[in-house]
């Protein structure tokens, strides 16, 4: 029975472990919520310890359900919410504070005050990122200097920073390992992704001490074993992936000029650019894709903050669809001569406008229209704006440009109307994989590789099986007049543009 693989993915509103046995196939899983925190307006934040329960009490269901002990899994892989910041006291292990989620914008004034000093450049030149309360690194400066005592500890080396991936290495391994890997480590505007090392020069600018990072590894390595407690026996931990970047690997995008895009509450587009860091002209991230034996993969990230959260409006604010599996149906019958277009900018628009001011709106309502063509202009808002994520990444990237075809995944997928419409708009195949929980299959591969129970990358990607292909079939004049209103919504959206 050994062989098997045990995947962690970490996500934002649930946590949920999977079990792989030696043929790849699923044969356990286990999913659970976790309170969200809104203690103020724009704060996000979670309850670490609320994650790790979570964390364990899914493993443990996964395990039973598929059968098995711990003497059967070879290895645990973890995929996690990126750029969530928790800071925990080394010697008890106890967080210090509640960790602090990646859509949180408390430190928006911060943000600009880096961005008058005209700091911009510097971080993106090391890090590949934006300056954007998006990312980990103004978030832990906030926790120096708001919780008691912190920076002190911080100072003395008594406190540990981490992103989700270390919160939970660090309690599987009994307090052993505080270690990240390279992908999570490149999301927090502190660590240098052509060195390969946490940088001093940034660190000194967010006053961060460098005593409470983590060590950063590859993304298939050795991060220790779970203590046999938690499991009845330990299991070493091999693989380590921010959940993009594992959903990257699970849909086997490994060759240069392949791309994904994951559509969950917001989505997040990854393209592969190989050894090669694309600089982006258009407002994209670079980031590690991963790191494997040493060797840096790059990709190209374009990061939307609203997509199935558009369905989810549709549902739970204006109450016009019962569940999020009408809304294709309902769209479907949206009337062709109704021009309505939803610019989803809920919490601001993220890549490649980063207007964090900016407020949703409709436009080209009339009398006629209705719920079904609110719903269609919510799933077209997905399309048009994964289009606008992809024509960045062509004008950033001539790799971008060839025969590239959209691998997709996340809960939004399994409408065969968004696909369609998604390849309609892009005039461009869209690919969805039999397997949807991408991100849970990069984490196991990554565990099962360095394991020696998975093929390799090449081997691996030949595995890779796709449910349906959706080519595009939309008219070229329509689509440029619907791609044009698109574009007029937006810039009378954008606060910079008023
Ligand atoms: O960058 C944030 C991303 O990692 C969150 O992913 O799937 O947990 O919403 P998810």
């Amino acid at each position: 029975m050994s062989g098997h693989i045990l995947a962690i993915d970490q996500g934002t509103t649930s946590s949920r472990a999977m079990v792989f046995d030696g043929a790849m196939k699923v044969s356990g899983v286990s999913q659970q919520e976790f309170k969200q925190h809104f203690p103020a307006s724009g704060w996000v934040e979670h309850d670490a310890d609320e994650i790790w329960d979570t964390v364990v009490a899914t493993s443990r269901k996964a395990l039973e359900a598929a059968g098995i002990t711990a003497a059967d899994v070879a290895a645990v892989g973890i995929a996690n919410q990126r750029e969530t910041v928790v800071v925990w006291d080394r010697e008890t292990g106890r967080p210090l504070h509640r960790a602090i989620v990646w859509q949180d914008r408390r430190t928006s004034e911060f943000c600009q005050g880096l961005l008058q000093r005209d700091l911009e450049p510097t971080f993106a030149k090391k890090t590949g990122l934006l300056i954007d309360p998006y990312f980990s690194g103004t978030k832990l400066s906030w926790l120096l200097e708001n919780v008691d005592g912190l920076r002190a500890k911080a100072e003395a080396g008594t406190v540990c920073f981490g992103t989700v991936d270390s919160w939970v290495i660090y309690n599987l391994t009994g307090g052993k390992v505080h270690a990240t890997d390279a992908t999570n480590a490149s999301r927090t505007l502190l660590y240098n992704i052509d060195d390969n090392a946490w940088d001093e020069e940034l660190c000194g600018i967010l006053d961060v001490p460098m005593a409470m990072l983590p060590e950063v590894k590859n993304s298939a390595d050795d991060f220790g074993e779970t203590v046999p407690e938690l499991f009845g026996g330990a299991i070493p931990i091999f693989g380590v992936a921010g959940d993009q970047q594992a959903a990257t690997i699970g849909n086997a995008c490994f060759q240069p000029g392949m791309l994904k895009s994951t559509y969950g509450t917001g989505c997040f587009a990854v393209l592969n650019t190989g050894s090669e860091r694309v600089a982006s002209k258009n407002r994209l991230l670079t980031t590690i894709g991963y790191r494997l034996d040493g060797q840096t993969t790059y990709a190209l990230e374009g990061s939307i903050f609203i997509a199935g959260a558009a369905v989810q409006w549709l549902r739970d604010s204006l109450g016009i669809i019962a569940e999020a599996a009408a809304s294709g149906p309902l769209a479907e019958q949206a009337s062709p001569k109704e021009a309505v277009y939803l610019v989803p900018a809920f919490t601001g628009l993220g890549a490649p406008h980063w207007d964090a001011d900016a407020r949703g709106a409709m436009f080209g309502l009339t009398r006629n229209s209705g719920p079904a063509e609110f719903s269609r202009a919510a799933l077209e808002s997905v399309a048009f704006q994964t289009l606008d994520l992809l024509e960045a990444m062509k004008r950033d990237w001539q790799g971008a440009s060839g025969d590239t075809v959209l691998r997709v995944d996340g809960g939004m997928v399994a409408s065969d109307w968004t696909m369609q419409r998604l390849a309609d708009i892009l005039a461009a195949p869209v690919d969805r994989p039999s397997i949807l929980e991408t991100t849970a299959v990069g984490a196991a591969w990554l565990a099962g590789f360095r394991a020696g129970v998975w093929p390799d990358a090449e081997g691996f990607a030949k595995a890779w099986v796709r449910d349906r292909r959706f080519e595009p079939q939309m008219d070229e004049d329509e689509r440029q007049v619907r791609i044009a209103g698109w574009r007029d919504a937006v810039s009378r959206t954008l606060t910079k543009h008023r």
